[in-house]
Parts: C-alpha cells; sequence; structure tokens
C-alpha cells in the first residue's frame, strides 16, 4: 500500500515537472513572438519555411530535376576522374539491368571480380574489398560490408549544382587521379 502511494506521489511530481516545463516553453515562444513583432522583423509564414521559392505545402511549380545518366554500355564508357585520394569511383557506364543488387543477383561481380575483371576491361575489386577492417585479416572472399556496390560506387549525373562547391582535390601522386592504393596506405599516420 506503501509503494503504490510512493508511486501516485512520483508520477505526480513528474507529471508536475513537464507540464511546468511545457509552460516555460510557450511562455518563451510568446515572449519571443512579442519581441520580433516590436521590431518589425519579416515573418515567415509556415508556407515559406523552405529553401525553395514556392509554397511548401502545394510545390505547384516544383519539378524534379532531369539527371541524363551516361548510357554507355559496360566497356564503351569512359572513367572519371577520382573525386579525391581514394575515392570510391564513380561508375561510368550505364547501370540499366544491373540494379537493384540483390542477395542472389549481383551482376557487378560477373565483371568486377579480380579473376575475370581484366579480360573484360574493367578495373578489378580492390584488396580493400576482401579484408576484415575489425580483425585487419585478409579474406578469400568479397567482404560482406562490401557486397552492396551501389551504396558507395554511384553512376554521374550531368546537372546543374544548385549550391557552388569550391572543393579541389589535391592528389599527391598523379596516378591517383585514376587508382586508389588505399590498401598500401591504411594505416598512414597511425603507425
Ligand atoms: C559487363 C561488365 C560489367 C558489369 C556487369 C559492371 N561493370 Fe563496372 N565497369 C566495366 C568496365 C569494362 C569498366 C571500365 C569503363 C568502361 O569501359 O565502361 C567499368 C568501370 C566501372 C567503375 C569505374 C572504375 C574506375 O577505375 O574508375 C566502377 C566504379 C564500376 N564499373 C562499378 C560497377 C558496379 C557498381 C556495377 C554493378 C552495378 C558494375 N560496375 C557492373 C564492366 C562492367
Ligand atoms: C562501403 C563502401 C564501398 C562498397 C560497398 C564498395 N566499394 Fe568499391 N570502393 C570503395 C572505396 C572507398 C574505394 C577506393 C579506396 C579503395 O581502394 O578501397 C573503392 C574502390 C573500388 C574500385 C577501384 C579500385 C582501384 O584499384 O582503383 C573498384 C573497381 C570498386 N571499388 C568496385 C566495387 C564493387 C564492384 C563493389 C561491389 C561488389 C564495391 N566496390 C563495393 C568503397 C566501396
Amino acid at each position: 500500500m506503501k509503494k503504490m502511494i510512493l508511486m501516485a506521489l512520483s508520477a505526480a511530481l513528474v507529471l508536475g515537472i513537464s507540464a511546468c516545463a511545457n509552460k516555460t516553453a510557450e511562455s518563451a515562444v510568446q515572449m519571443d513572438e512579442q519581441e520580433l513583432n516590436s521590431k518589425n522583423a519579416p515573418i515567415v509564414t509556415e508556407e515559406e519555411l523552405g529553401l525553395r521559392r514556392e509554397n511548401l505545402y502545394t510545390e505547384q511549380t516544383t519539378a524534379p530535376v532531369r539527371a541524363e545518366y551516361t548510357s554507355a554500355a559496360p566497356g564503351s564508357a569512359k572513367r572519371f576522374e577520382r573525386s579525391y585520394e581514394n575515392a570510391p569511383p564513380l561508375i561510368p557506364h550505364s547501370v540499366d539491368g544491373l540494379l537493384p543488387i540483390k542477395k542472389g543477383n549481383n551482376a557487378c561481380l560477373g565483371c568486377h571480380m579480380p579473376d575475370v575483371a581484366k579480360s573484360v576491361g574493367a578495373t578489378p575489386i580492390p584488396k580493400t574489398h576482401f579484408m576484415d577492417f575489425r580483425t585487419q585479416k585478409m579474406l578469400d572472399h568479397l567482404a560482406e560490408q562490401r557486397f552492396n556496390c551501389s551504396q558507395c560506387h554511384v553512376p554521374q549525373a550531368n546537372v546543374p549544382t544548385l549550391v557552388k562547391n569550391t572543393f579541389e582535390p589535391d592528389f599527391r601522386r598523379a596516378d591517383e587521379k585514376s587508382k586508389s592504393n588505399l590498401i598500401d596506405v591504411l594505416n598512414e599516420g597511425v603507425k
């Protein structure tokens, strides 16, 4: 019986505290509004609360960006320069019919596994993808974490950039623009 009374009491206390907190929050909002109005600051309505110059609720004039992906079939595409040192390379060829990757169906492996890649002119999957990063041991198969290629490798589309990007990669070696050497530099600066 005593226990129940205690529980009821503590529940009341918790409720009381949160009600109090709500009240303070409410009055803080009211104060903000008053302050804003008094300074004649421009009021942004809920409908305008977006980066687009458009009513957020109707979005009548908003159309998705038309993205032109490369249509060149694997084997006839031109590789992209790497975005930065050891960046995952962008997919330069069409991925029509290759995605989505499924548990029993990963077409990428058919051309990119090291034992076949050379014969079809594809870049072989690098050693890092055959390594268990927890134990730092090489595996005799592709690491499970690397199975879903399109999680990291994406095709590039020709679209206007909405925000200008001033990033410029700084390659330490010229050949890093077209291949990776992550397996050799993994512990650089650590060991
Ligand atoms: C029919 C063979 C084939 C298949 C299937 C294939 N690729 Fe390729 N891939 C190539 C070839 C060949 C190249 C070299 C560029 C070219 O000639 O198109 C390439 C290039 C790439 C590159 C660029 C490598 C670099 O060095 O810049 C990436 C990344 C890539 N493919 C990822 C994928 C992914 C992910 C899939 C599955 C969705 C896939 N590929 C399926 C043959 C293939
Ligand atoms: C977790 C992210 C991730 C996944 C998943 C992944 N990759 Fe990579 N991949 C990378 C990164 C990062 C690099 C560059 C650094 C390196 O070599 O590890 C890379 C490099 C590559 C390269 C270039 C190798 C070279 O010598 O220049 C190829 C080809 C490639 N990946 C193919 C694949 C394929 C095919 C799959 C699916 C079976 C895949 N990757 C899955 C992140 C990933």
